[in-house]
């Protein structure tokens, strides 16, 4: 098992950049399936993840071929429907494979995803709204087994604007005949990069707001498409920056995307500049405290940034308070910040953090994916070595987190 060594910094100065969304290139490797034909996906991150998505479209028949940051999927010969519980295990998001597998089968058999690091993961408004577009659905012994009656669009109103239950609605309803409206729609960025590519495979998506209309799709021979920047692995260098202080820079991401995050460093005293796709943070002097930080649904606070957030607040002056809305179970890297020294207090949804001078490293763990991020970003403030371990859920969302902090002149190795 191998864990990241790394050591407090007293000054970070360099240009990093943004890799493309794992949260976007997920469900369009999965949207792929729609389209019987050659899907070129530019600008995909070498992530844990990605290999897991790939591994489950080679499972059910496409042909999938990496070249660099370039995945061909050919899903022109799609031999299976089911996906296996080992292969639905490996990724916690691979329910978006639901949607796309009944569009294109009309039958689908899978587990559950299961529970998580995040508390349990309800699936139940993605099974509703197939329910509603025409697909019986029974469940045994924890599988779930779909096929598709007359599918026909409807309208669906989300009573929660669930990321993947959104997307997995666009994907089933380019099969349906006729129109579907999802009504209080997920809005994140990357619905809108799903929503380009099902355009460029023939279908008909367009969003308004919180609603978002898709008609059929009709397949193409050849789509091509480019993933767009990931938004919280932009928020994490940010974050690096303002916690350890000094001059960091961001390319090739979309600042318009991470506005409440470069505003809430703002507020505790960064200097932030955009110009074009580069953000720019400058911080000298020490952070202070910022307004209370409560994650939404996009365009609100992401739930993903809250963890590198409260990293790097832990020496601010003064107490910052976070209020964790969209999942139970997400403080659980508070404990091991704690460990290093940090002063937080958790109860229930609410987490307030007191400033310290010192943070000391130690034997911590990666408790999720941004909890991870969260420890590498205290650890780069500490005195003396951080250990982590379990760095395979750092693997799940960052490529070699432990480059990006040496090139920003930090000091991380991979053991
Ligand atoms: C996606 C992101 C994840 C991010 C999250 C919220 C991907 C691959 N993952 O996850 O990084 O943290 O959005 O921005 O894009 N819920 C239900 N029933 C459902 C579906 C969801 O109760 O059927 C609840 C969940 O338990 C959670 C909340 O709704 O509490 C948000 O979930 P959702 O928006 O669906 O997140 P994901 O798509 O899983």
């Amino acid at each position: 098992m191998s864990k990241l060594i790394i050591e407090g910094c007293p000054r970070l100065s360099g240009s990093v950049s943004a890799n493309g969304a794992k949260n976007s290139v997920l469900p369009i490797l999965a949207a792929t399936l729609i389209n019987a034909g050659e899907n070129v996906i530019h600008n995909c991150p070498d992530l844990r993840d990605v290999d897991s998505a790939v591994n489950i479209l080679r499972h059910l028949g496409c042909k999938v071929r990496r070249e660099g940051k370039t995945i061909i999927v050919n899903s022109s010969n799609i031999t299976r429907y089911d996906i296996p519980d080992n292969l639905m295990r490996e990724m916690r998001s691979s329910v978006i494979f639901l949607g796309p597998v009944l569009a294109r089968c009309g039958k689908s058999s899978m587990s559950f995803p299961g529970g998580c690091e995040l508390g349990p993961r309800p699936i139940d408004l993605h099974i509703d709204a197939v329910k509603k577009l025409g697909v019986n659905v029974t469940e045994s012994g924890g599988i779930l087994e779909c096929t598709a009656g007359k599918m026909t669009g409807k309208d669906i109103i989300l009573p929660f604007p669930s990321v993947g239950a959104t997307e997995n609605i666009i994907l089933l309803a380019t099969a349906c005949h006729g129109r579907t409206r999802i009504r209080n729609a997920a809005q994140e960025p990357e619905i809108d990069d799903l929503i380009a590519f099902v355009n460029k495979a023939g279908g008909m998506a367009a969003r308004r707001g919180s609603e978002i209309e898709i008609i059929g799709t009709q397949t193409r021979e050849h789509t091509e498409h480019t993933i767009m920047p990931d938004r919280i692995e932009t928020a994490t260098y940010l974050c690096m920056g303002a916690a350890v202080g000094g001059d960091v820079e961001v390319r090739n991401t979309y600042p318009q995307y991470v506005e409440t995050i470069t505003e809430a460093l703002t507020q505790a005293g960064a200097e932030i500049s955009v110009r074009k796709d580069i953000i720019r943070i400058k911080r000298d002097k020490p952070l202070g405290s910022i307004k209370p930080v409560r994650t939404m649904p996009y365009p609100g606070f992401p739930t993903d940034a809250q963890a590198p957030l409260m990293a790097a607040m832990l020496k601010a002056r003064g107490s910052s308070i976070f209020l964790e809305t969209i999942f139970e179970n997400r403080y659980r890297h508070v404990s091991e910040l704690m460990r290093m020294g940090a002063d937080i207090k958790v109860a229930g949804r609410v987490a307030v953090v007191e400033g310290v001078t010192r943070l000391f490293g130690t034997k911590v763990r990666a408790t999720d994916l941004r909890g991870g991020a969260a420890m590498c970003i205290a650890a780069m403030t500490a005195m003396g070595k951080t250990e982590i371990d379990d760095i395979h859920h750092i693997d799940r969302g960052y490529e070699k987190i432990e480059n990006v902090i040496n090139a920003l002149g930090g000091r991380a190795l991979r053991e």
